[in-house]
Protein backbone atom coordinates (compact mmCIF):
# COMPACT_ATOMS: atom_id res chain seq x y z
CA UNK A 1 0.00 0.00 0.00
CA UNK A 2 0.74 3.57 -0.53
CA UNK A 3 0.76 6.16 2.47
CA UNK A 4 -0.70 9.19 0.88
CA UNK A 5 -0.63 12.99 2.15
CA UNK A 6 -2.54 14.43 -0.57
CA UNK A 7 -2.61 18.40 -1.59
CA UNK A 8 -5.23 19.73 -3.58
CA UNK A 9 -6.81 22.92 -5.16
CA UNK A 10 -10.52 21.19 -4.98
CA UNK A 11 -11.38 21.77 -7.97
CA UNK A 12 -13.55 19.57 -10.29
CA UNK A 13 -10.60 16.82 -11.21
CA UNK A 14 -8.88 16.95 -7.36
CA UNK A 15 -12.90 15.67 -6.50
CA UNK A 16 -12.23 12.59 -8.27
CA UNK A 17 -8.62 12.26 -7.34
CA UNK A 18 -10.45 12.35 -3.69
CA UNK A 19 -12.58 9.99 -4.57
CA UNK A 20 -10.26 7.69 -5.75
CA UNK A 21 -7.74 7.95 -3.47
CA UNK A 22 -10.66 6.77 -0.79
CA UNK A 23 -11.64 4.07 -3.13
CA UNK A 24 -8.66 2.05 -3.88
CA UNK A 25 -7.16 -0.24 -1.39
CA UNK A 26 -3.65 0.23 -1.93
CA UNK A 27 -3.67 3.70 -1.37
CA UNK A 28 -4.15 4.63 2.30
CA UNK A 29 -5.35 8.55 2.64
CA UNK A 30 -3.42 9.95 5.61
CA UNK A 31 -4.42 13.69 5.52
CA UNK A 32 -5.22 16.26 3.13
CA UNK A 33 -3.77 19.99 2.78
CA UNK A 34 -5.87 22.55 0.88
CA UNK A 35 -4.07 25.73 -0.74
CA UNK A 36 -5.88 28.06 -3.27
CA UNK A 37 -5.62 27.30 -7.11
CA UNK A 38 -8.47 26.45 -9.00
CA UNK A 39 -10.69 28.44 -6.37
CA UNK A 40 -10.20 30.79 -3.24
CA UNK A 41 -8.96 28.45 -0.33
CA UNK A 42 -12.30 28.61 1.63
CA UNK A 43 -13.90 26.98 -1.65
CA UNK A 44 -11.11 24.83 -1.53
CA UNK A 45 -11.57 23.27 2.01
CA UNK A 46 -15.07 23.54 1.77
CA UNK A 47 -15.54 21.29 -1.58
CA UNK A 48 -12.44 19.38 0.06
CA UNK A 49 -14.80 18.30 2.89
CA UNK A 50 -18.10 17.78 1.35
CA UNK A 51 -16.21 15.13 -1.42
CA UNK A 52 -14.45 13.52 1.50
CA UNK A 53 -18.93 12.74 2.88
CA UNK A 54 -19.46 11.61 -0.91
CA UNK A 55 -16.54 9.63 -0.78
CA UNK A 56 -17.33 8.13 2.33
CA UNK A 57 -13.85 8.56 3.88
CA UNK A 58 -13.33 7.84 7.57
CA UNK A 59 -11.87 10.74 10.00
CA UNK A 60 -9.15 11.82 7.07
CA UNK A 61 -7.88 15.20 8.51
CA UNK A 62 -7.98 18.16 6.47
CA UNK A 63 -6.08 21.22 6.73
CA UNK A 64 -6.28 24.86 5.21
CA UNK A 65 -2.73 25.90 3.82
CA UNK A 66 -1.20 28.79 1.94
CA UNK A 67 -4.22 31.21 0.52
CA UNK A 68 -1.96 32.60 -2.37
CA UNK A 69 1.44 31.61 -4.03
CA UNK A 70 4.62 32.60 -2.77
CA UNK A 71 5.54 35.80 -5.05
CA UNK A 72 1.91 36.78 -7.18
CA UNK A 73 -1.47 36.89 -6.11
CA UNK A 74 -3.87 34.17 -6.38
CA UNK A 75 -5.50 34.00 -9.72
CA UNK A 76 -8.51 31.44 -9.65
CA UNK A 77 -9.57 29.56 -13.07
CA UNK A 78 -12.81 29.97 -13.88
CA UNK A 79 -13.18 26.33 -16.19
CA UNK A 80 -14.27 24.96 -12.80
CA UNK A 81 -17.59 26.65 -11.65
CA UNK A 82 -18.75 28.98 -9.58
CA UNK A 83 -17.68 26.91 -6.19
CA UNK A 84 -14.91 25.79 -8.48
CA UNK A 85 -15.76 22.34 -8.14
CA UNK A 86 -18.81 21.99 -10.74
CA UNK A 87 -21.62 23.74 -8.74
CA UNK A 88 -23.18 20.82 -8.32
CA UNK A 89 -24.90 21.86 -5.26
CA UNK A 90 -23.31 19.07 -2.42
CA UNK A 91 -24.75 19.32 1.30
CA UNK A 92 -22.04 21.42 3.33
CA UNK A 93 -20.24 19.20 5.70
CA UNK A 94 -20.22 18.67 9.27
CA UNK A 95 -16.62 17.59 9.13
CA UNK A 96 -14.34 19.49 11.45
CA UNK A 97 -11.07 21.42 9.26
CA UNK A 98 -8.01 20.46 11.51
CA UNK A 99 -6.98 23.44 13.42
CA UNK A 100 -3.09 23.27 11.66
CA UNK A 101 -2.00 24.98 9.04
CA UNK A 102 -1.69 22.98 6.15
CA UNK A 103 1.81 22.90 6.15
CA UNK A 104 1.76 21.64 10.07
CA UNK A 105 -0.63 19.01 9.74
CA UNK A 106 1.63 17.73 6.85
CA UNK A 107 4.86 17.50 8.81
CA UNK A 108 2.92 16.37 11.88
CA UNK A 109 1.88 13.16 9.45
CA UNK A 110 5.37 12.94 7.92
CA UNK A 111 7.31 12.64 10.69
CA UNK A 112 4.60 10.45 12.94
CA UNK A 113 3.99 7.99 10.05
CA UNK A 114 6.18 4.96 10.59
CA UNK A 115 6.62 4.38 7.39
CA UNK A 116 8.00 6.65 4.23
CA UNK A 117 4.83 9.04 3.22
CA UNK A 118 4.29 9.73 -0.75
CA UNK A 119 3.56 13.26 -0.92
CA UNK A 120 1.42 13.80 -3.68
CA UNK A 121 0.01 17.39 -5.31
CA UNK A 122 -2.17 17.91 -7.99
CA UNK A 123 -2.06 21.88 -7.09
CA UNK A 124 -0.15 24.30 -6.98
CA UNK A 125 2.87 23.80 -5.05
CA UNK A 126 3.18 26.26 -2.55
CA UNK A 127 2.06 23.84 0.31
CA UNK A 128 4.81 21.52 -0.42
CA UNK A 129 7.38 24.44 -0.59
CA UNK A 130 6.42 25.92 2.53
CA UNK A 131 6.85 22.09 3.96
CA UNK A 132 10.32 22.21 2.51
CA UNK A 133 11.68 25.25 3.62
CA UNK A 134 10.12 25.32 6.90
CA UNK A 135 10.49 21.93 7.80
CA UNK A 136 13.59 20.29 6.03
CA UNK A 137 13.72 17.09 7.97
CA UNK A 138 10.67 15.75 6.16
CA UNK A 139 12.72 15.26 3.11
CA UNK A 140 13.97 12.27 4.46
CA UNK A 141 10.93 10.48 5.86
CA UNK A 142 9.26 11.21 2.44
CA UNK A 143 9.14 8.05 -0.29
CA UNK A 144 8.75 10.83 -3.21
CA UNK A 145 6.65 13.66 -4.49
CA UNK A 146 4.21 12.94 -7.29
CA UNK A 147 3.19 16.40 -8.70
CA UNK A 148 0.15 16.65 -11.09
CA UNK A 149 1.84 20.01 -13.07
CA UNK A 150 3.99 20.81 -15.82
CA UNK A 151 4.39 20.00 -19.18
CA UNK A 152 7.15 18.89 -21.61
CA UNK A 153 5.63 19.81 -24.58
CA UNK A 154 2.09 22.20 -24.82
CA UNK A 155 0.89 24.41 -21.94
CA UNK A 156 -3.18 25.21 -20.65
CA UNK A 157 -2.34 28.59 -19.06
CA UNK A 158 -0.12 29.56 -21.13
CA UNK A 159 1.61 28.23 -24.45
CA UNK A 160 4.20 26.57 -22.74
CA UNK A 161 2.94 26.67 -18.72
CA UNK A 162 0.54 23.91 -17.00
CA UNK A 163 -1.38 25.86 -14.38
CA UNK A 164 -0.41 24.57 -11.43
CA UNK A 165 3.30 25.34 -11.88
CA UNK A 166 2.13 28.79 -13.75
CA UNK A 167 0.37 29.67 -10.71
CA UNK A 168 3.56 29.14 -8.58
CA UNK A 169 6.42 29.08 -10.14
CA UNK A 170 8.93 29.43 -7.62
CA UNK A 171 7.21 26.97 -5.22
CA UNK A 172 7.46 24.36 -8.34
CA UNK A 173 10.96 25.65 -8.67
CA UNK A 174 11.70 24.48 -4.61
CA UNK A 175 10.12 21.33 -4.86
CA UNK A 176 11.73 20.09 -7.85
CA UNK A 177 15.05 21.46 -6.57
CA UNK A 178 14.45 19.73 -3.05
CA UNK A 179 16.29 16.71 -3.11
CA UNK A 180 13.45 14.43 -2.57
CA UNK A 181 12.63 12.20 -5.68
CA UNK A 182 10.06 13.76 -7.65
CA UNK A 183 7.49 12.22 -10.82
CA UNK A 184 6.06 14.79 -12.44
CA UNK A 185 2.00 13.94 -14.11
CA UNK A 186 2.14 16.74 -16.80
CA UNK A 187 -0.14 17.39 -19.43
CA UNK A 188 2.12 15.18 -21.66
CA UNK A 189 -0.24 12.57 -19.83
CA UNK A 190 -2.84 14.46 -18.10
CA UNK A 191 -4.77 15.21 -21.45
CA UNK A 192 -4.65 11.83 -22.14
CA UNK A 193 -7.02 9.92 -20.04
CA UNK A 194 -10.48 10.59 -21.23
CA UNK A 195 -13.61 8.48 -20.06
CA UNK A 196 -16.11 7.37 -22.55
CA UNK A 197 -19.73 8.69 -22.88
CA UNK A 198 -20.65 5.04 -21.93
CA UNK A 199 -18.69 5.12 -18.91
CA UNK A 200 -19.88 8.31 -17.45
CA UNK A 201 -23.36 7.38 -17.84
CA UNK A 202 -22.60 3.66 -16.21
CA UNK A 203 -21.24 6.17 -13.32
CA UNK A 204 -24.22 8.46 -13.18
CA UNK A 205 -26.62 5.41 -12.68
CA UNK A 206 -23.97 4.01 -10.07
CA UNK A 207 -24.89 2.30 -6.98
CA UNK A 208 -22.99 4.44 -4.80
CA UNK A 209 -22.72 8.02 -3.76
CA UNK A 210 -19.11 8.37 -4.71
CA UNK A 211 -19.80 6.75 -8.44
CA UNK A 212 -22.68 8.82 -8.97
CA UNK A 213 -20.96 12.33 -7.94
CA UNK A 214 -17.63 11.24 -10.24
CA UNK A 215 -19.74 10.94 -12.82
CA UNK A 216 -21.70 14.08 -12.73
CA UNK A 217 -18.20 15.31 -12.34
CA UNK A 218 -16.81 14.14 -15.23
CA UNK A 219 -20.23 15.11 -16.96
CA UNK A 220 -19.63 19.23 -15.86
CA UNK A 221 -15.95 18.93 -17.86
CA UNK A 222 -16.87 21.23 -21.41
CA UNK A 223 -13.77 19.95 -22.99
CA UNK A 224 -14.69 16.12 -22.78
CA UNK A 225 -14.65 13.49 -19.88
CA UNK A 226 -11.27 12.99 -18.13
CA UNK A 227 -10.52 11.63 -15.27
CA UNK A 228 -7.51 14.49 -14.67
CA UNK A 229 -5.84 14.76 -11.14
CA UNK A 230 -6.57 11.70 -10.32
CA UNK A 231 -4.02 10.02 -13.23
CA UNK A 232 -1.31 11.09 -10.62
CA UNK A 233 -3.05 8.74 -7.72
CA UNK A 234 -3.41 6.24 -10.86
CA UNK A 235 -0.13 6.23 -11.52
CA UNK A 236 1.14 5.75 -8.41
CA UNK A 237 -0.60 2.13 -8.35
CA UNK A 238 -0.20 1.22 -11.95
CA UNK A 239 2.83 2.58 -12.55
CA UNK A 240 3.34 0.07 -15.71
CA UNK A 241 0.63 2.13 -17.44
CA UNK A 242 3.51 4.95 -18.17
CA UNK A 243 5.98 5.02 -19.91
CA UNK A 244 8.57 7.78 -17.87
CA UNK A 245 12.02 8.84 -18.25
CA UNK A 246 14.48 10.90 -15.80
CA UNK A 247 15.54 13.97 -17.01
CA UNK A 248 16.94 17.42 -16.02
CA UNK A 249 13.82 19.83 -15.60
CA UNK A 250 14.42 24.07 -15.23
CA UNK A 251 11.37 26.00 -14.34
CA UNK A 252 11.01 29.01 -16.20
CA UNK A 253 10.66 31.89 -13.94
CA UNK A 254 11.06 35.20 -16.03
CA UNK A 255 9.26 36.93 -19.23
CA UNK A 256 6.45 35.62 -21.07
CA UNK A 257 7.92 31.23 -20.34
CA UNK A 258 6.97 31.97 -16.75
CA UNK A 259 5.99 28.40 -15.31
CA UNK A 260 7.02 26.24 -18.43
CA UNK A 261 9.13 22.93 -17.29
CA UNK A 262 12.00 22.86 -19.95
CA UNK A 263 12.48 18.87 -20.12
CA UNK A 264 15.89 18.27 -21.22
CA UNK A 265 15.20 15.39 -23.46
CA UNK A 266 18.63 15.48 -24.72
CA UNK A 267 20.16 11.87 -24.98
CA UNK A 268 23.68 14.19 -23.58
CA UNK A 269 23.28 16.62 -21.53
CA UNK A 270 26.77 18.63 -21.03
CA UNK A 271 27.82 21.83 -21.05
CA UNK A 272 24.81 24.36 -22.27
CA UNK A 273 26.01 27.83 -24.13
CA UNK A 274 22.48 29.53 -22.53
CA UNK A 275 21.83 28.00 -19.19
CA UNK A 276 25.16 27.07 -17.59
CA UNK A 277 25.86 23.08 -17.05
CA UNK A 278 22.62 20.95 -17.25
CA UNK A 279 23.72 18.00 -15.30
CA UNK A 280 23.36 20.52 -11.84
CA UNK A 281 19.39 20.70 -12.85
CA UNK A 282 17.79 18.31 -10.88
CA UNK A 283 16.58 15.18 -12.30
CA UNK A 284 12.90 14.46 -12.41
CA UNK A 285 10.72 11.58 -13.42
CA UNK A 286 8.59 12.82 -15.90
CA UNK A 287 5.62 10.81 -17.16
CA UNK A 288 6.02 11.26 -21.10
CA UNK A 289 3.11 8.75 -22.16
CA UNK A 290 0.50 6.63 -20.72
CA UNK A 291 -2.03 4.14 -21.66
CA UNK A 292 -5.05 5.91 -21.68
CA UNK A 293 -7.46 3.08 -22.41
CA UNK A 294 -6.24 1.05 -19.22
CA UNK A 295 -5.72 3.93 -16.75
CA UNK A 296 -9.55 5.22 -17.63
CA UNK A 297 -10.36 1.21 -16.57
CA UNK A 298 -8.99 1.32 -13.44
CA UNK A 299 -10.29 4.83 -12.43
C1 LIG B 1 -4.42 21.41 -13.29
O1 LIG B 1 -5.04 22.68 -13.13
C2 LIG B 1 -6.27 22.53 -12.46
O2 LIG B 1 -7.26 23.24 -13.12
C3 LIG B 1 -6.58 21.07 -12.41
O3 LIG B 1 -7.23 20.76 -11.19
C4 LIG B 1 -5.24 20.40 -12.51
O4 LIG B 1 -4.65 20.19 -11.26
C5 LIG B 1 -4.29 21.13 -14.77
O5 LIG B 1 -3.49 22.07 -15.39
CA1 LIG C 1 -5.93 20.48 -9.22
Amino acid sequence: THRVLLDVDTGVDDALALLFAVAHPEIELIGVTCVSGNTTLENVVQNTLAILDVAGAPETPVAAGARRPLIEPARSSHVHGGDGMGDLGLPSSRRPVDPRHGVDLARDLILGSDQPVTLVTVAPQTNVALLLRQYPEVAEALDRIVFMGGAAGVGNATAVAEFNVWHDPEAAAITIDSGVQTFMYGLDVFNQVGVARSDVDALLSGESAAARIAGRLLDFQADGAHIGDAGALCALVDPGALHVERHPVRVELAGASRGQTVVDRRPRVGEDAVHGLHTALPLVDVALDIDAPRVARLF
